[in-house]
């Protein structure tokens, strides 16, 4: 059974910590006026409508709606239980718990199958980096990672690590500690033969490199031959906790980095994150041997919105930079390319240049989108040939066309003119020409010109649609959940009656149990209070709301009128149906009265 935590300590740990610093931590906020803006973490976005306020200490998102304090904002980004949220935020207050924090009861409780796979590879990993690190099994492997300029720390950081020459160690190792065999079969790290339906080791005589998930647990390894055995490097199947297109290599470690240099650089493999890191480029991460993924880049996007590509100088490298170039524009990034000399990757350019220079002649000489499109364009072609140099400027004007900036045009149009000797004027000339045979194109396919791509956005809500009581409701929400007077006020002036919507309704009754628990106004507080979700939302969406300080005595007035108006409304509604019921019964006396009704419901409107 998981320990309580005292209310007092809850409220000690959210006046410690500060929403801004918590939601911070995962994704870039800009101040503007007196709440911090980004963008939406919990829906793909490229301009940000997601608002946090420091005073409040809760955060919104105008585009889908999400919204809560610093604990909800774990729990729904996290997946963490409430209990797990005050713990994390606790460590993060510097306030002490006295409970056992591994009796905390967890969200996604995990399956007892995916705990074991967990702890599987977590037990694994230690072993395969004790093999290499201090075994005579594992010198030779050592002794490569040495030569290839793999530093004792390195191996450290990255917990590398050595599977042995044999097939059925690991199989043996886990079945002694009583993990269940078709668990770990599922795990991916034992396979088991057709034949005779016993298992063996999936890896076997490799360097293993251990994939972490975002929280630095182990979830994967891929495993890298020592000589020339196929494939290269042997990963983890996708399993109920790996997913490729989901993970980056390296994120646990580079975030901290990532958020602090506002950059991260993606790279193609795991050998070329560490060595970048050995050149002092913390910021690096790795996709697993597929390309990058929609998935990739919402993780990233979060994160950050300046990437540098490090992809391998080849053919298929600079293609693959090509298309994760595109995709991560699209998705709202601001890109850089970072070049080497033909044939290299980073982790041969660092072997062969040294750290110094991959940092500065490599890393900090990338260049803009733009000047690598150029690159790109320009190869296989020969420019002293007048087809391939036609080609490559009717290119160059199609992507010029892309730009959405004139002096950025115009610097690229410039360049172009000088480099083929050409007429700036005619160059302009040709652009617009480009540029308008590219938007009719585009309308045919019934898309508009360059549209930024909409793909997860949200339609906004249309709050001036809704009826006036529906506004009155939550202008008097809003007042109330400053103003206990205020709200106790309400309360008598409904005089029994309730709000219209029912979700209204609920948080009244919540608020009013909150402040006759002695309670003061205080909204983060409140939303904990509160266990419903769909409530929490609402009432940070009411929070966001802005109304006036002071709440006049005409304008309560009118908010309570038309909060009972509609009820009365309906009355009528009603009444009006029992007197044309008593017509058609030909009941005329009856129906005289209801009318009577009718008109002193009418009078009290
Ligand atoms: P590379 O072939 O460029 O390997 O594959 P590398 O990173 O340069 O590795 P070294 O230097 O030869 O050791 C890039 C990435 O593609 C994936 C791995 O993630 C690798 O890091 N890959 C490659 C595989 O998954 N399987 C393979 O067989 C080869
Ligand atoms: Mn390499």
């Amino acid at each position: 059974m998981a320990e309580r935590i005292a209310e007092e300590k809850v409220n000690e740990i959210r006046q410690a910590v500060d929403i801004v610093d918590v939601i911070g931590d995962y994704i870039q906020l800009n101040k503007q006026g007196r709440n911090y803006f980004g963008l939406c973490p919990f829906h793909g976005e490229n301009t940000p409508s997601f608002s946090v306020s420091p005073e409040k200490q809760i955060y919104h998102c105008f585009g889908c709606g999400a919204g809560g304090n610093a604990f909800s904002f774990l729990m729904e980004l996290e997946g963490y239980s409430f209990q797990e949220a005050v713990l994390k935020l606790a460590e993060k207050g510097n306030i002490q718990l006295d409970i056992d924090a591994s009796s905390v009861a967890s969200a996604k409780s995990l399956p007892v199958d995916l705990q074991q796979m967990m702890e599987a590879h977590e037990l694994l990993r230690k072993f395969y980096h004790h093999l290499l690190v201090n075994t005579k099994d594992g010198q030779h492997a050592l002794e490569y990672l040495l030569n290839r300029g793999f530093t004792m720390e390195a191996i450290e950081k990255f917990q590398i690590g050595y599977s042995l020459k044999s097939w059925d160690f690991v199989s043996k190792f886990l079945t002694k500690r009583k993990f269940p065999e078709d668990v770990m079969e599922r795990a991916g790290l034992i396979i088991k033969r057709e034949k005779d339906g016993n298992y063996f080791d999936r890896f076997r005589d490799r360097i293993m490199f251990p994939i972490f998930d975002r929280t630095g647990n182990t979830i994967a390894f891929s495993g890298r031959s020592l000589g020339d055995d196929e494939p290269k490097y042997l990963n983890s199947p996708e399993t109920a906790i790996f997913n490729k297109s989901k993970t980056l290599y390296n994120f646990h470690l580079a975030r901290p980095q990532i958020k602090k240099l506002q950059r991260a650089v993606l790279f193609e493999g795991f050998a070329d994150v560490i060595a970048a890191d050995r050149a002092g480029v913390g910021n690096g991460v790795g996709t697993m041997g597929t390309a990058l993924t929609e998935e990739h880049i919402t993780s990233l996007r979060r994160n950050v919105q300046s990437i540098t590509i490090c992809y391998d100088s080849d053919n298929a490298g600079i293609e693959a930079a090509h298309r994760a170039a595109n995709l991560l524009t699209e998705a709202g990034c601001q890109v850089r390319v970072a070049l080497m000399p033909d044939g290299y990757d980073p982790d041969d350019y660092v072997k062969e240049y040294g750290e110094e220079k991959f940092r500065n002649e490599v890393i900090d000489s990338s260049v803009t989108l733009m000047a690598f499109k150029l690159l790109y364009l320009r190869r296989g072609k020969r420019l002293q040939n007048e087809g391939d140099r036609l080609l490559y400027i009717e290119e160059v004007l199609k992507e010029i066309s892309h730009l959405d900036k004139a002096v950025e045009r115009d610097h690229y149009l410039r360049q172009l003119a000088n480099e083929f000797s050409l007429s700036l004027e005619a160059l302009k000339e040709q652009q617009k020409q480009v540029f308008y045979a590219e938007k009719r194109r585009n309308n045919q396919k019934g898309k508009g010109a360059f549209d930024p791509p909409k793909k997860h956005q949200l339609p906004k809500r249309a709050d001036h649609l809704k009826p006036a009581y529906h506004t009155a409701e939550r202008r008097l929400i809003a007042h109330m959940l400053r103003d206990s007077d205020i709200a106790f006020k309400v309360q008598d002036m409904l005089q029994g009656n309730t709000f219209n919507i029912d979700e209204h309704q609920a948080i009244i009754t919540y608020l009013l149990g909150f402040y006759e628990n002695g309670h003061i106004p205080d909204p983060s507080a409140f939303i904990n209070f509160i266990k419903d979700e769909k409530l929490k939302r609402i009432v940070v969406d009411i929070e966001m709301m802005s109304i006036n300080d002071e709440l006049s005595e005409q304008e309560f007035n009118d908010y309570i009128k038309q909060v009972l108006n509609y009820q009365k409304m309906l009355k009528i509604k009603e009444k009006q149906n029992e007197e044309k019921e008593a017509e058609r019964q030909k009941d005329y006396a009856k129906a005289a009265l209801i009318a009577m009704e009718i008109l002193q419901l009418r009078k009290s409107l």
